[in-house]
């Protein structure tokens, strides 16, 4: 039993904690969620409530909350050497046994693995390695790199530019020039009225290929995309948009960079999101279930054709000028490794791929819903939506603060999901069974439910 935060924690948390993605002014004044253990899917707060995690945290924890398997690979780990970096050519055992793991479970031809620390320190990176391929090929001059509207990459201040949510720009004189933002694929929301998915992806690539054409192709270095839109709503891509997408890229010799961070490993059913929907990128940005978010750790998967001139680079330069202090830490990577190896041993892809279908028929049940809307997902990532109006898809009015209720009806039904605007995205880690699939829709139609009585008055 944990005993409640005491309340001069809490003070100093109120005073000097500056909370990420938090109001800072009301903040202090805000009852915090303290969770302190972990079983499975399942947090507990320091009351003793019990949540089943719907979010696996921050889209991460693939493998629930707590784990004595992997305590005691760090444990030994810290005992043996705590830490050593690989700069200058060093070596460490679990990068290496990591890398050579990622390698091989990464799709065919990315036998290339810089590891970093976290999912915008990979994607930062990989901005850089765009940017070092074109000066090697003699063409410093493309520059430009190409996003989605609603993406999301992190927040460094280069990942906050390639990021497509203005409200990560605003305030801090970002983006820099030369991000650019194509449209997203929602369908739901922005497809024409009588558009099939193949026709709206085909309007789609046409409108990239127009920005292309606008900003002139000799500009542009890279395409970037999460092959599902996480943080912009957990939103499936139509048929046929990443075939249409490459076609575009393919044409212009755009890179192609897939920010797997949260589609990694599974969560969209085959081991890459890459795989999931066909597309062939240069380069995969993967973080989070890489250590199950059990340690800070990222990679950059770097296939053949970018590794090539990185080496190009080492010849004019004379090394590879770029790493962190703790990239490739023997901590973090042994971790990583131990929880490669339990995907192995649990069949992770096997697991996913068999709870799929109930996964999907919990979003499929709750389109009768009188709350939601658009309700769908793949693998174990979807969202619901909610509309004031089935046919028209209009949102509540903000004043009503449905999402709000929703949260605080689900907390008290025991359940965490991630709010993005009007969405109700599900995540959960991986090792969810049947049986708390069922549990977790079950509670989720419960507030649904308290939702609309709430708000019907
Ligand atoms: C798709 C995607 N890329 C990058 C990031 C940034 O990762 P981090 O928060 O580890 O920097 C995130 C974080 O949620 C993400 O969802």
């Amino acid at each position: 039993m944990t005993l409640p935060l005491s309340n001069s924690i809490r003070a100093q948390d109120a005073k000097h904690v500056v909370h990420p993605h938090t109001n800072l002014r009301t903040q202090p004044e805000a009852e915090p969620l303290v969770i302190t253990r972990g079983e499975g899917i399942y947090v507990i707060d320091d009351a003793g409530n019990r949540y089943l995690e719907a979010a696996a945290g921050l889209w991460c924890a693939s493998l629930g909350f707590g784990n004595a398997r992997i305590a005691e690979v760090a444990a030994k780990m810290l005992t043996e050497i705590g830490y050593y970096h690989i700069f200058r050519g060093a070596a460490n055992a679990p990068a290496a046994e990591l890398s050579a793991k990622l390698s091989a479970i990464a799709p065919e031809g990315f036998d290339h693995v810089l590891l970093q620390c976290s999912g915008s320190e990979a994607n930062d990176t990989a901005i850089k390695l765009v940017w070092y391929y074109w000066d090697a090929k003699g063409a410093p001059q493309r520059r430009k790199i190409i996003s989605r509207e609603q993406s999301y990459h992190g927040t460094s201040t280069i990942t906050s530019c390639l990021t497509g949510k203005p409200k990560f720009h605003t305030g801090y004189g970002l983006p820099f020039d030369g991000f650019l933002y194509t449209a997203m694929p929602y369908y739901y929301r922005n497809a024409r009225p009588g558009e099939s998915e193949q026709d709206y992806s085909t309007r789609l690539a046409d409108e990239l290929e127009e920005m292309i054409l606008a900003e002139g192709p000799e500009t542009i270095a890279a395409f970037w995309a999460e092959p599902l839109l996480g943080s912009g709503g957990a939103i499936v891509p139509p048929d046929g948009y990443y075939e249409k997408i490459q076609a575009v890229l393919a044409k212009y010799d755009i890179l192609f960079v897939a920010d797997e961070v949260i589609c990694g490993f599974a969560r969209t059913g085959e081991m890459w999101g890459s795989q999931t929907y066909g597309m062939r990128p240069d380069m995969i940005t993967c973080a989070k279930a890489l250590s199950a978010a059990m340690q800070p750790i990222s990679a950059v998967l770097i296939g053949e054709r970018v590794f090539e001139q990185m080496k190009v680079q080492s010849d004019r330069f004379g090394s590879f000028t770029h790493g962190y202090t703790y990239a490739g830490h023997p901590v973090a990577a042994a971790v990583a490794l131990e929880v490669l190896k339990i995907y192995e041993e649990m069949d992770l892809v096997g697991h996913v791929k068999a709870l799929e279908p109930g996964f999907l028929a919990g979003f499929e049940a709750l389109k009768d819903h009188p709350l939601v809307g658009d309700s769908g997902g793949v693998g174990l990532i979807g969202a619901v939506e909610i509309v004031a109006d089935k046919e028209t898809r209009a949102m509540h009015p903000p004043e009503l603060k449905v999402m709000q209720i929703f949260e605080e009806r689900a907390s008290r039904n025991g359940l965490i999901t991630r709010i993005i605007g009007n969405r109700i995205a599900l995540s959960p880690p991986q090792i969810i069974t049947a049986a708390e699939v069922e549990e977790m829709f079950a509670r989720l139609r419960r507030a649904l439910d308290e939702t609309a009585q709430a708000i019907a008055g």
